[in-house]
C-alpha cells in the first residue's frame, strides 16, 4: 500500500497498560501503528476497520488533516500558558462554539483535559453552587447501577460496574444509586425500550430515605455507554427532570459518549428532549486527537458561584494545568468546523436507522444473547461462556485477527462507529461480526 509502516517497539514491558490485559497483551500483541479515515493499519500493514471510533472519539474518522495542522500551528505559535489568571483567545473562542450545540442556557464551558476529570469536576461545581445557595448540606450524590462515570475517585464512586470499585474502598461517601433500566422484555429492543420509565421512582425513593434536601445532583449517563449502549426507557429521563426540579437538585447528564453527535443529535439532552442542569464532554470534541474535555452549565450556576466569590480573586478552585490547552483548544476548534462543514451530526442521525437494522440483523447468530441500539451505537451481547466476560474477550481479539476493531466490556461487543461510514463500510463491519459470531 505503499507506507513504510512506523517501527514497533521492541519491547513491551515498561508501559503498565490501562484497562488491559496485560499479561496477556505483551506475550500475544495487537497493535496499530497508524490510521486513516475508517482505518487502523497493523505495524505488518493489515488494514483493520474501526468499529468503535477508537474509544468513541473519532467520529470524523481518523487523522484529519485539518486538526494535525491546527495542532501543528497551534504548537508552534503558543506551545503552552498555564490556564489560571492568563488566558489565550482560542480557550474563548472554543468555549462560544460550543454554546451553539448545547441546550439553550447551558452555556458557560469549562475544560478538562477527559471524561473522567469532567466528571469530578462537575461534582464539585454541584457541591460549590448549593453552598454559595445557602444549602451546604446538599453533600449526597446519586448514579445509577451499571453506570461509567470515568475513573478519578469522584467517579468511582458513582460507578456502576463492580470491576471499577471493587479494588478502591468505599470512595466518596454518601453516593447512592438507582437501579439500572434494563429489563428482560428489552431484549433485542431497537431504540428506546416503551417500558421501564418508573425505574426513575428509584430516585424519590432515595430522597424519602436520605432527605432530598441533601443530595446535590444525580448522574446520568443518558444512554448507559461503557456497560453496553442501555437507551433510556421512555419517559425516563423526564421523570428524573421532575423529581430534580421538584427537589432541587441538580440533574447533570455525562455526556462524555453521547455528546457530539453519537444519538442522533448534538447531545443526548436534545435527542431526548429533557434538559439537564450541567453536561460532561470529551472524547468526539476534539475528534480523539487531543486529550480534553468539558463541563457546561447552566448560567445561572456560573452566576451564582462567580458572583459569590470576592471581587478580584478565585471563585472556584479548581481546574488543571492543562485545562483550555492550546493545542486542545486549537483541535476542538477544527473538529467544529468539520462538524458544521460536514454536517457530520445531522450525518449519524440520517444513517443511524440502516445502521440499527444492519447490527440487528445479526440477531439470528447463536451465540448473540440480545443487541440493543440507538443512534450510531450499539451492544451485541454474546452468551457467556465459562467466566461472564470471557467470551466477550475472546470475541474482540478474533475480531482484530478478522480485521475489525471494537471495544468489549463483559460480554458485550460495543460498536460504535465513525459518522464518516458510508454503506459500504457498514456492510463489511457486519459480515466481519457475522463471521466472527458464527465461529464463536
Ligand atoms: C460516560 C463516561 N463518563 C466518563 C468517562 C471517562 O472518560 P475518560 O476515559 O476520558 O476519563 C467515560 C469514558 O468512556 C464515559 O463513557
Amino acid at each position: 500500500m505503499g507506507h513504510a509502516e512506523p517501527q514497533v517497539a521492541t519491547t513491551l514491558q515498561s508501559f503498565w497498560m490501562p484497562f488491559s490485559a496485560n499479561k496477556e497483551f505483551k506475550a500475544e500483541p495487537r497493535l496499530f501503528s497508524r490510521a486513516k479515515g475508517m482505518y487502523f493499519y497493523t505495524p505488518e500493514g493489515r488494514e483493520v476497520i474501526d468499529a468503535s471510533s477508537g474509544l468513541f472519539c473519532v467520529a470524523a474518522g481518523h487523522c484529519r488533516d485539518e486538526i494535525a495542522q491546527a495542532v501543528y500551528q497551534q504548537l508552534q505559535t503558543l506551545d503552552f500558558t498555564a490556564p489560571f489568571l492568563r488566558g489565550h483567545s482560542k480557550s474563548f473562542e472554543l468555549a462560544e462554539r460550543i454554546t451553539h450545540y448545547t441546550p439553550a442556557g447551558l452555556n458557560r464551558v469549562f475544560f478538562t483535559n477527559s471524561g473522567s476529570e469532567s466528571v469530578d469536576t462537575a461534582m464539585k461545581m454541584a457541591l460549590a453552587y448549593h453552598r454559595v445557595q445557602g444549602q451546604p448540606q446538599r453533600q449526597f450524590f446519586v448514579s445509577r447501577e451499571r453506570a461509567y462515570h470515568g475513573v478519578n475517585m469522584g467517579g468511582v464512586s458513582l460507578a456502576g460496574m463492580v470491576n471499577n470499585r471493587r479494588s478502591f474502598g468505599p470512595g466518596v461517601a454518601g453516593v447512592y444509586h438507582m437501579r439500572h433500566t434494563a429489563l428482560p422484555e428489552h431484549k433485542f429492543c431497537k431504540g428506546q425500550p416503551d417500558t421501564g420509565a418508573e425505574l426513575a421512582d428509584d430516585l424519590l425513593r432515595l430522597c424519602n430515605l436520605y432527605g432530598g434536601e441533601n443530595i446535590a445532583a444525580v448522574f446520568v449517563e443518558p444512554v448507559a455507554g461503557s456497560f453496553g449502549c442501555l437507551p433510556p426507557p421512555k419517559g425516563y429521563l423526564n421523570r428524573l427532570r421532575e423529581i430534580c426540579t421538584a427537589q432541587g437538585i441538580l440533574l447533570v447528564f455525562d455526556e462524555v459518549i453521547t455528546g457530539w453527535g453519537r444519538v442522533g443529535a448534538a447531545f443526548a439532552a436534545q435527542a431526548f428532549g429533557v434538559t439537564p442542569d450541567l453536561i460532561t464532554m470529551a472524547k468526539a470534541l476534539t475528534n480523539g486527537a487531543q486529550p480534553m474535555g468539558a463541563v457546561v452549565a447552566r448560567q445561572d450556576i456560573y452566576d451564582a458561584i462567580t458572583n459569590a466569590g470576592p471581587a478580584k480573586g478565585v471563585e472556584f478552585f479548581h481546574g488543571y494545568t492543562y485545562s483550555a490547552h492550546p493545542a486542545s483548544c486549537a483541535a476542538g476548534l477544527a473538529m467544529m468546523d468539520i462538524i458544521a462543514q460536514e454536517r457530520l451530526i445531522e450525518r449519524a442521525a440520517a444513517m443511524s436507522p440502516k445502521f440499527i437494522d444492519a447490527l440487528h440483523s445479526l440477531q439470528d447468530c447463536a451465540v448473540v444473547a440480545d443487541i440493543r441500539s440507538v443512534g450510531l451505537m450499539a451492544a451485541i451481547e454474546v452468551k457467556a461462556d465459562g467466566a461472564p466476560g470471557a467470551r466477550g474477550h475472546e470475541a474482540q481479539k478474533r475480531l482484530y485477527d478478522a480485521g475489525l476493531n471494537l471495544k468489549s466490556t463483559g460480554d458485550a461487543l460495543i460498536v460504535a462507529p465513525p459518522f464518516v461510514m458510508e454503506d459500504k463500510h457498514l456492510d463489511e463491519i457486519v459480515a466481519k461480526l457475522r463471521q466472527v459470531l458464527k465461529g464463536l
